[in-house]
């Protein structure tokens, strides 16, 4: 539904909008005083909405439309260069109190915060139409799913939201009068003056702002058009504002993969796995066992986040609140990931890859030789002897999830999928072992809350430098750190069987450099330790940091993997990991009033282990 802005003022004032939500209605009345946009549009989620939406955002050039033989119904746009990632140091968690934010979060006081936004939002809109998008996070209607309105003035963000989350008239009808929702609040910050032609790209190139008020339950968002700044229900409201509400409510918002594991007698595992941006989460999420393990099935529930809530059953349940995926391009290919492959082969928005003049895509490392003539991201011709990359390191793919081949048939299912097993992984090219299990619940909330990842980028400090992030939450987390890591030993303490914990380093390498494991479908054989682990099924020695597999608890079936290379891999330095659990106090330093109690003890206890030589590891009693 579209009106003039004016028109759907007189409209509200008059009462002549059929009611919809008391709080809603007046929302929108009155962010369009405040932006004061040209028209409002009220987004009703169909098919011809978005398909409008395209075409009009090939007319204004934002869009290019794929050659429809190699990708049906796809585009490909180019971004502003100002605005291609998330921006991390442009993101606040405006809290009342700056300690519920936490030393990991940017805070301003919400009062001061408020007045600097509404300067900026002030016709904010002019020249543009507001779109009011309702969206559900989860399947609508589930109890595990929650509702939010974003207001925006980009098209882009329409038809992105389209496909990540379930958008439309039907959120509506689950609000009814008065449900609650998360207001999300966003625009480019690129006024149009009377006649002044819009650009492809419009954003703020100077000044941005991801705003969260966790108490509010609401968010702001100003001056970029891109991934998770603009499309405000994945990392803003499913994880920031998420984690807040799961706080108080007794629930885990994640950034966590979900996937299920089945074994050849059919029995299926869901395994939920957290893992740093950037370190192939959508690549795990999607695994095809290797050959020799066709047996075993993946299926894939989530990429990127899980909503985690204990079930009357004494278990806990899990639902991907997103609808797509945003996937990281480079790197994407038919050996790394062919389901994701076959997933984007149509209806796919890709935002600065390169482009064949024939209208296909291109990204480093989806062939080995670059094809000719490619134009690179910013729309300029490209030659490899440019040095620069074709697509930009952070280009990605929007893409509905129901188009993936290893989609779970219970992915939508509104109750959730039993969660048995929780993986986490950093990148580390020394110290951790491909894998292995904590002794119990707290020892996981620790392994977890200390994992990280060396730097690869100078962008984030000293390259090779380990950067902590713990449960891969840190740029996610909408509250203290710490009461977090809190609220994750007060949930176990609730379960009366809670899920094993599993730590796993796909990144290990040799004195040369080189990585010590194959990756991708030969995860598989870590995959399937572990929930036969879960299982019962599987045996293990206890080492000083945790329960690990021997060389013959493993499936090496189709795989040269010696023992020697196992031994390698799986190698606990006593001295490196004193070194490692010392290192833990740089994190805790920083938020020592609120750290959990048992990590210290938990700490001391690591550290008293770590004298032992594997000859002296223990056998589980029972298997020995
Ligand atoms: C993402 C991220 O885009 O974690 O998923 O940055
Ligand atoms: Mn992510």
């Amino acid at each position: 539904m579209q009106t003039t802005a004016a028109s759907y003022l007189t409209d509200v004032q008059n009462q002549s909008i059929p009611f919809v939500h008391r709080d809603l209605q007046e929302w929108v009345r009155e962010m369009t005083e405040l932006c004061t946009p040209d028209q409002v549009y009220w987004c009703d989620g169909s098919k011809e909405e978005y398909d409008n939406m395209c075409e009009k955002l090939v007319e204004k050039g934002t869009f290019i439309r794929l050659n429809p033989q190699k990708w049906p119904n796809s585009f490909a746009c180019f971004s502003d260069p100002s605005d291609v990632a998330r921006v991390e140091d442009r993101t606040y968690i405006c809290s009342r109190r700056k300690e519920d934010a936490g030393p990991t979060n940017n805070w301003v006081d919400p009062r001061e915060m408020k007045q600097t936004l509404n300067g900026l939002f002030k016709g904010c809109m002019k020249g543009r139409t507001m779109y009011v998008i309702p969206f559900s996070m989860g399947p609508v209607g589930s109890p595990l799913a929650k509702i939010g309105v974003e207001i925006s003035d980009s098209e882009y963000v329409v038809v992105n939201m389209h496909i990540m989350t379930r958008v439309g008239t039907k959120v509506l009808d689950v609000l009814g009068t008065d449900g609650e929702f998360v207001k999300c609040l966003h625009t480019v910050g690129a006024p149009l003056e009377t006649g002044q032609a819009d650009v492809k790209w419009p954003c703020n190139p100077t000044t941005k702002y991801i705003v969260h008020y966790p108490e509010e339950r609401s968010i702001v968002s100003y001056g970029s058009g891109y991934g998770g700044n603009a499309l405000l229900g994945k990392k803003c409201l499913a994880l920031r504002i998420a984690s807040a509400m799961g706080r108080e409510e007794g629930w885990l918002a994640e950034h966590m993969l979900i996937m299920g594991v089945q074994n050849p007698e059919g029995e299926k595992t869901y395994v939920a796995a957290a893992f740093p941006s950037a370190c192939g989460k959508t690549n795990f999420a999607m695994l095809i066992p290797p050959d020799t393990m066709d047996d075993w099935k993946i299926t894939t529930v989530g990429d990127d986040i899980a909503w985690i809530k204990p079930g009357p059953d004494g278990r806990i349940y899990a639902i991907n609140p997103e609808n797509g995926y945003f996937g990281v391009a480079p790197g994407t290919n038919e050996k790394t990931n062919p389901s994701a492959m076959a997933t984007i082969r149509k209806n796919t928005i890709f935002t600065n890859v390169a482009l064949t003049p024939d209208g296909d895509v291109w990204w480093e490392g989806l062939t080995k030789e670059p094809p000719q003539n490619l134009t690179d991201w910013q729309g300029k011709p490209w030659s490899p002897e440019s040095g620069k990359p074709a697509a930009h390191p952070n280009s990605r793919f929007t893409v509905p999830a129901s188009q993936c081949p290893s989609l779970d048939p219970d992915w939508e299912n509104p109750q959730g999928v039993p969660i048995s097993a929780f993986v986490f992984g950093g990148r580390r090219s020394t110290t951790i072992p491909l894998v292995y299990q904590a002794v119990n619940w707290n020892f996981g909330v620790y392994a977890a809350s200390t994992m990280g990842s060396e730097m690869t980028a100078a962008a984030f400090g000293d390259i090779g430098k380990v950067r902590r992030d713990p449960f891969a939450m840190l740029p996610f987390c909408g509250y203290h750190m710490a009461d977090y890591f809190n609220h994750w030993l007060q949930f176990g303490r609730n379960l009366p069987n809670p899920p094993r914990i599993f730590s796993v380093n796909w990144f290990r390498k040799d004195a040369q450099g080189r990585f010590l494991w194959p990756g991708f479908g030969d995860n598989m054989r870590v995959l399937k330790w572990i929930v036969q682990r879960v299982r019962g099924k599987a045996s293990a020695i206890e080492s000083p940091i945790g329960w690990m597999p021997r060389y013959d608890d493993m499936d090496w079936t189709g795989l040269d993997f010696s023992e020697a290379d196992f031994e390698r891999i799986m190698e606990i330095d006593c001295e490196a990991w004193k070194t490692e659990v010392l290192a833990h106090e740089e994190l805790f330093g920083r938020m020592y009033d609120k750290l959990p109690r048992e990590f210290f003890y938990m700490r001391e206890l690591l550290l008293s282990s770590l004298w032992r030589s594997p000859a002296h590891w223990g056998l589980e009693p029972e298997r020995a």
